[in-house]
């Protein structure tokens, strides 16, 4: 089995589909899972504020027989008294038998990997990704429109730049073949190009200006918010707001088996009479993210523990020049570079490295 999940594509399709099996049995079978986890402990680290996805990793490990340790907020931690990622990273592995982080910088998960005993979960980091979600979205997609994920008509729409639930899902989808993408965003908010490489392979992806122009195409809706905190300024988050409201007068136009779904927390670009209509599942995909976590658990901690990692070195002489990038803000983390796509990317953000 894998060791840590970083991004969701680090998963072979085998690997994803064993796992998604695994989440209908729970879901099916949920008593016959509650002692699977008896004793082990996850480490919850969540430097950034959480509601789903914290509270159901804790309810998946608690009702898989496990224990939690952890902290929401770094405010009662060392961190606030500069302690460094790498470094409370070392200590917590000690302690526990898996760590779920999320953190505000991206490449974060990747980096805490490099210095874990344990398997790290990325559960979100910075505007980069966010495989657990994905599983969320593909565990409802499959719930309610077939598990063979082909011929969908899937609308994304709000903050594709910033919003990594909208990159996980995206790049996982690339996985599959023979679906439609409409990706409804503001020029200034689309989605970079190393997210829709893989994907447009074998998909068709279509660049929609408003919901109106595709409404009546899609399968699926996947309504994403402004990510208000990775602006650089409130004025620029401003200018970005308001622009794509899912309303009824846009659902006259839709199909009735609509799926509209949503990573949550909403702001306004859900209008709250749309939370009744039978389309509206951003509520069961929600309750799904426990059943598919509890599968992501079991089948991260089933088998021997993973060997000790290799040391790890810098390569590259090239520095990454995103400022929300883990080297930038935390001591200590070598630059390291991988290629992606035949480019010279940073191997925790993936931010092209400029020719120097
Ligand atoms: C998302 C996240 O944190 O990226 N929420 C979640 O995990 N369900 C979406 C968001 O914050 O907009």
């Amino acid at each position: 089995m894998f060791c840590d999940l970083i991004d969701f594509n680090d998963l072979p399709l085998a690997e994803w589909e064993a796992l998604l099996g695994l989440g209908f049995d729970i879901c099916d079978s949920f008593a016959a899972y509650c002692d699977c986890l008896k004793g082990r402990i996850l480490a919850s680290l969540f430097y950034e504020p959480s509601t789903r996805t914290n509270l159901s990793f804790q309810a998946a490990m608690q009702r898989l027989g496990g224990g939690v340790i952890g902290f929401s907020g770094t405010s009662a931690t060392s961190v606030a008294k500069g302690e460094t990622l790498k470094d409370t990273v070392k200590i917590v592995s000690n302690y526990a038998d898996v760590i779920v982080m999320r953190h505000p910088n991206e490449g974060a998960a990747y980096a805490a990997s490099l210095y874990s005993k344990l398997p790290v979960i990325n559960a979100g980091d910075g505007g980069h990704l966010h495989p657990t979600q994905t599983m969320v979205d593909l565990f409802t997609i499959s719930k309610l429109k077939g598990k063979k994920m082909t011929g969908l008509a899937v609308g994304i729409c709000g903050d594709l730049l910033y919003g990594r639930t909208a990159h996980s899902l995206l790049r996982a989808f690339s996985m599959y073949t023979g679906n439609t993408f409409y990706l409804i965003s503001t020029p200034a908010l689309q989605t970079p190009e190393y997210f829709l490489s893989e994907l447009r392979k074998h998909n068709k992806i279509i660049a929609a200006d408003t919901i109106e122009e595709c409404i009546g195409e899609l399968d699926i809706i996947y309504m994403t918010r402004i990510q208000r905190e990775r602006f650089a300024s409130d004025e620029d988050y401003k200018k970005q707001t308001g622009i794509y409201i899912l309303d009824k007068n846009k659902l006259k136009k839709a199909k009735d088996d609509l799926a509209i779904l949503h990573p949550l927390p909403k702001n306004d670009e859900i209008a709250a009479e749309i939370d009744d209509d039978p389309r509206a599942k951003y509520f069961f995909q929600a309750e799904l993210g426990l059943y598919i976590r509890m599968a992501l658990l079991v089948k991260i901690l089933e088998g021997p523990k993973p060997p000790p990692k290799t040391k790890i070195s810098g390569n590259t002489e090239k520095k990454c020049e995103n400022i929300s990038c883990v080297t930038k803000t935390e001591k200590g983390i070598p630059d390291i570079a991988k290629t992606s796509g035949g480019k010279s990317v940073c191997a925790y953000c993936e931010t092209l490295f400029s020719l120097c």
